[in-house]
């Protein structure tokens, strides 16, 4: 394959997307995912989509306390090696050539899997996010509300993975919290028993399935790392019924998880999706993204408009 190369071929065949694991691949050296390219971008890309803080983020961190740096985003990566600092890139797929590269790659994964499209594949809502940060940063424990393909491209990092089948690290409504307002997830050293700890050199990489708990930490030197996320058909479905269930808690209406009532969670999708395609016009705009972020998700929804020193959200 091109970019990708799974170590163990069953583990894309048969568990797949229920279960983690390992993974080889062949982004290392792409120009387009060098410091100097990434910094370009960085310049290019709309304020609310990028995120950065310190890297000296604790592994079970509340997020209004996220200590953050008091640097321009270009100069973070042009300085990445000094900055102390966490950033990621998102939705790179808006940019054409990292959208052929992003394609190409999970196409390479729907052949191995016998289809011979993304879409009959499974791949839709597909995002790329770039990582850019500091040694020894930390990416605190959460979760995500999509499936994952993370791969290594610059220093190492040590990957914690944690199976929260049985919910006994966060429950069904924690869950509905880090997929609706902030991934963040607060841990607990019981929580150590249930790790499974992936150390990535540049050129390794991991399957995270959704809403696995996982935290990060860079090693020794800077780090640069790309994932590919998507969401499936029954993913898309489940975040749906968490961001109707979210809001009809926040009315003091709390709601049963996905699954228990089949009939109600189909009359939530319909609902949300109606009126999800009423506003898309209005996402166009930075602006207009902003408030309806605000609307649906509340006052912290805009939480990565912080600046250096100033720890509540700005006029969001
Ligand atoms: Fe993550």
């Amino acid at each position: 394959m091109t970019f990708f190369e799974p170590t163990d071929t069953a583990a894309l065949t048969q568990a797949f997307p229920k279960l983690p694991f390992g993974l080889k691949h062949h982004f290392v050296g792409n120009p387009l995912l060098t410091l100097p390219t990434l910094a370009e971008l960085v310049g290019r890309l709309p304020r609310d989509r990028l995120e950065y803080n310190s890297g000296s983020a604790a592994i079970s961190q509340r997020p209004e306390t996220t200590p953050t740096v008091d640097l321009e985003p270009e100069q973070i990566v042009r300085n990445i090696e000094s900055a102390g600092a966490w950033m990621v890139l998102k939705s790179v797929e808006q940019e054409p050539a990292y959208r052929k590269m992003i394609e190409s790659a999970l196409m390479e994964v729907a052949r191995t899997r016998g289809f011979d499209s993304l879409k009959a594949a499974g791949f839709e809502d597909i995002r790329g996010f770039i990582f850019v940060s500091s040694a020894q940063s930390t990416t605190p424990f959460h979760a995500d509300a999509d499936e994952n393909f993370f791969f290594q491209i610059h220093g190492d990092k040590f990957f914690h993975v944690y199976d929260n089948r049985d919910r006994s690290i966060a429950p069904e409504e924690a869950l509905e919290a880090s997929a609706i307002k902030h991934r963040n997830l607060p841990y607990e050293a019981k929580f150590d028993a249930k790790c499974t700890t992936y150390k990535l050199k540049p050129g390794d990489g991991v399957f995270v399935p959704y809403q696995w708990p996982h935290w990060v930490r860079t090693a020794d030197s800077y780090s640069i790392s790309l994932s590919l996320t998507w969401k499936s058909q029954e993913v898309r479905r489940r975040n749906d019924i968490f961001a109707v269930n979210a809001m009809l808690r926040g009315v003091g209406m709390p709601q049963n998880p996905p699954g228990v009532n089949p009939a109600l969670d189909a009359a939530k999708v319909a609902a949300f999706r109606a009126a999800s395609a009423a506003v898309e016009p209005l996402r166009r705009n930075e602006g207009m993204r902003r408030a309806i972020r605000r609307l649906v998700k509340g006052r912290d929804a805009n939480y990565y408009y912080r600046e250096a020193g100033k720890p509540d959200v700005k006029a969001s």
